[in-house]
């Protein structure tokens, strides 16, 4: 089953959207497969964000990412990286439709509540990052009522 990486950013954290994030993801039908809130260091949010080193906006998304601590999950389920992009909504607020995360809970590109990785190989790469650890092996029984 797929796995896909999701991060609250810090300005998610600190205006109480925890948990209305998370309830969307769950009741879509993913499965929560690892969870825990961290502050991370500058060098640690530079790897996360390593391929967007070169922009104009690598410095003030660094110091962002760093302003508070965010909440790291993993989800699990069918697609759920595509389908995860989409709950989130655009990169920018302004074009993100309303009804998606960041269409009905941020304004500006700087403040965008969320990341969600963009590709299978992208959150394979984001979950070894965030969680070095491992995370859970063991599967939801809610399968039969999810997936046909
Ligand atoms: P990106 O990976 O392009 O978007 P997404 O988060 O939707 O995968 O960019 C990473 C973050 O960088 C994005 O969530 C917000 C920030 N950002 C800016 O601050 N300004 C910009 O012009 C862009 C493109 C992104």
């Amino acid at each position: 089953m797929e796995l896909t990486f999701i991060m609250i950013k810090p300005d998610g954290v600190q205006r109480g959207l925890i948990g209305e994030i998370i309830s969307r993801f769950e009741k879509k039908g993913f499965y929560l497969k690892g969870l825990k809130q961290v502050s991370v260091e500058r060098s640690f949010a530079e790897m996360h964000y390593a391929d967007l080193s070169a922009k104009p906006f690598f410095g003030s998304l660094v110091e962002y990412i760093i302003s508070g601590p965010v909440v790291a999950m993993v989800w699990e389920g069918k697609n759920v990286v595509v389908t995860g992009r989409k709950i989130i909504g655009a990169t920018n607020p302004a074009e993100s439709a309303p009804g998606t995360i960041r269409g009905d809970y941020a304004i500006d590109i700087g403040r965008n509540v969320i990341h969600g990785s963009d590709s299978v190989e992208s959150a394979r790469k984001e979950i070894a990052l965030w969680f070095p650890e491992g995370i859970a092996g063991w599967q939801s029984n809610l399968h039969p009522w999810i997936y046909e």
